[in-house]
């Protein structure tokens, strides 16, 4: 049965002696929560990444991850970090792929499937981003850009590699916005994306595949989510940085 997944997103966000407070807050809330096949991730920005490991290594049901990784394995890349290095410090998961990065750092597909290997190599899980934006929706392209995204992205990837995947999809237009998309809307990308999925490596892959849905997703909206079929959990952005709606997001599930 594929995991269910509560993931945080901390964004560019909290000083490190706020993210341990904040991450303390968290597991104390959420440890007797996650239960059976649920699991907490906490993708905080690198300089908190090897406390929270620490603090984690008593919570199997709690992992943390960074929000991004190089596509090199180490080299003359000033500022970047890398795959190699997330995974030392004792993170397991790592965002690929978020809008923000697509938008503001130009990160292509091609670009992506790269990261997606080296993070894949080096033991990391991918969460790996994927969505359209308001104009591309209201043009009605939203279908081909999220397949592209797919193709280009992660579907190079043999089966047993593809089975490391967390898939987000995240509609441009409701991340940060306050603007969620329906169920109806989200469960429908869903599908849609897991049938794309049955289509390339078959229905039992496709059936173990954890997709999670970001934008805009709080308590009051969470448990509509994801009693959908296709919804296995969030990627939580705003909602995140608060240890009590993230906790409720969890608790969403039960
Ligand atoms: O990666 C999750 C993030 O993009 C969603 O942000 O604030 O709409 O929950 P938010």
């Amino acid at each position: 049965m594929r995991k269910k997944i509560v993931a945080g997103n901390w964004k560019m966000n909290l000083d490190y002696t706020e993210g341990l407070g904040l991450f303390t807050e968290v597991i104390n809330m959420v440890k007797d929560e996650a239960t059976g096949n649920q699991e907490v991730v906490v993708c905080s920005t690198f300089i908190h990444l090897h406390s929270l490991a620490q603090l984690a290594k008593g919570y199997n049901k709690v992992s943390v991850g960074a929000q991004n990784a190089h596509q090199a394995e180490s080299g003359a890349y000033t500022g970047e970090v890398s795959a190699k290095q997330i995974k030392s410090v004792g993170a397991g998961y790592v965002i690929l792929g978020h809008s923000e990065r697509r938008q503001y750092f130009g990160e292509s597909n091609e670009l992506l499937a790269k990261k997606t290997d080296t993070a894949l190599a080096n033991g990391l899980k991918p969460i790996f981003c994927i969505g359209e934006t308001l104009q591309q929706r209201e043009a009605n392209e939203h279908f081909d850009i999220i397949k592209s995204q797919l193709v280009e992205g992660v579907f190079h990837l043999d089966a047993d590699k593809f089975g490391q995947i967390v898939l987000a999809y995240e509609p441009v237009w409701a991340i940060g916005t306050g603007v969620t998309a329906t169920s109806d809307q989200a469960q429908e990308i869903h599908a849609f994306i897991r049938a794309e999925l049955a289509a390339k490596y078959g229905q039992q892959v496709a059936d173990d595949t954890t997709i999670l849905y970001g934008g805009s997703c709080n308590p009051k909206n969470a448990a509509e989510l994801f009693a959908c079929a296709d919804i296995d959990g969030g990627l939580i952005g705003g909602a995140s940085l608060k240890s009590r709606d993230f906790t409720d997001i969890v608790k969403a599930f039960n």
